[in-house]
């Protein structure tokens, strides 16, 4: 059974990671999907792979003009699911973070997340559709050494309700949810890891924090978005859905 027939995606930071598990996981279920990414080789490379179903978008979630380009060049002129997936995790705390480190931060998770719910709408709220906005477990408690990403994480979880209740308003049709992943062995923890004195200890201190004992899957985020993205999430909006091993408890 393909529970997503017919429908076309657009997913940020698809060419990677968990974006990457959900483009494939789109691709099974019957979507035909827009990966839309800054990285044109992994981009490439994945549609390749995955024939006729997907295709490539050069995309910084980060630019207004670059947006409006890859929404326009949308088949059709529809979008059923947009999935704001991209983003990046710098460490650092209220002391150590520069401010251009913050503000970079901000501008992919946060305002990037801003532009994809904004400038979906005209290709929405004809038929509806669902927002997916990747938060994080880092968007419902708070570290010490992630002060950047926890503002902008925990920013996406209310600005997904604040839009939610907008388009619900609207009559538009469009839900908006945001996912809250634990630590998944994504290449962004590895990024993370390249900028610590001991990774190991960084690592080993990840799967503690999850009560069940181990670091999650890039396909157990990518079930939950299936659902979301699939009618049988018909009445659920404004909604933030961890998966996260019960790290947040
Ligand atoms: N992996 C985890 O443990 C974890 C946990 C919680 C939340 N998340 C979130 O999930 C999302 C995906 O993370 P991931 O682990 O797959 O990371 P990743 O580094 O594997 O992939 C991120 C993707 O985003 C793209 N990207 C970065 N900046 C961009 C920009 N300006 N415009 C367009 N694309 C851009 C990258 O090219 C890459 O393809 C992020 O928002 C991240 O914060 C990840």
């Amino acid at each position: 059974m393909t529970r997503l027939a017919g429908k076309v995606a657009f997913v940020t930071g698809g060419a990677s990671g968990l974006g990457e598990a959900i483009v494939r996981r789109f691709v099974a279920e019957g979507a035909s999907v827009v990966i839309a990414d800054i990285d044109v080789a992994g981009g490439m490379a994945l549609v390749a792979e995955l024939g006729g179903a997907a295709s490539f978008q050069q995309l910084d979630v980060t630019d207004e003009p670059s947006w409006l380009a890859g929404l326009a060049a949308v088949a059709g002129g529809r979008i059923d699911i947009l999935v704001n997936n991209a983003g990046i995790t710098t460490v650092g705390s209220i002391e150590s973070l520069s401010l251009a480190d913050f503000r970079t931060m901000l501008d992919i998770d946060l305002v990037g997340v801003f532009l994809g719910c904004k400038h979906a709408v005209p290709l929405m709220r004809s038929h509806g559709g669902s927002i997916i906005n990747m938060s994080s477990m880092c968007g419902l408690r708070a570290q010490p050494d992630l002060v950047g990403y926890n503002a902008a994480k925990a920013a996406v979880t209310h600005l997904t309700r604040s839009a939610a209740l907008h388009y619900a308003a609207q009559g538009y049709g469009i839900r908006c949810n945001s996912v809250h992943p634990g630590a998944i062995h994504t290449p962004i923890l590895d990024k993370v890891m390249a900028q610590v004195d001991d990774p190991r200890a960084l690592y080993d201190g990840w799967v503690s924090v999850h009560p069940v004992g181990r670091l999650g899957r890039p396909e157990e985020i990518a079930a939950m978005a299936v659902y979301l993205a699939s009618d049988e999430a018909s009445f659920t909006t404004g909604a933030a859905f961890a998966v996260d091993g019960g790290s947040s408890l």
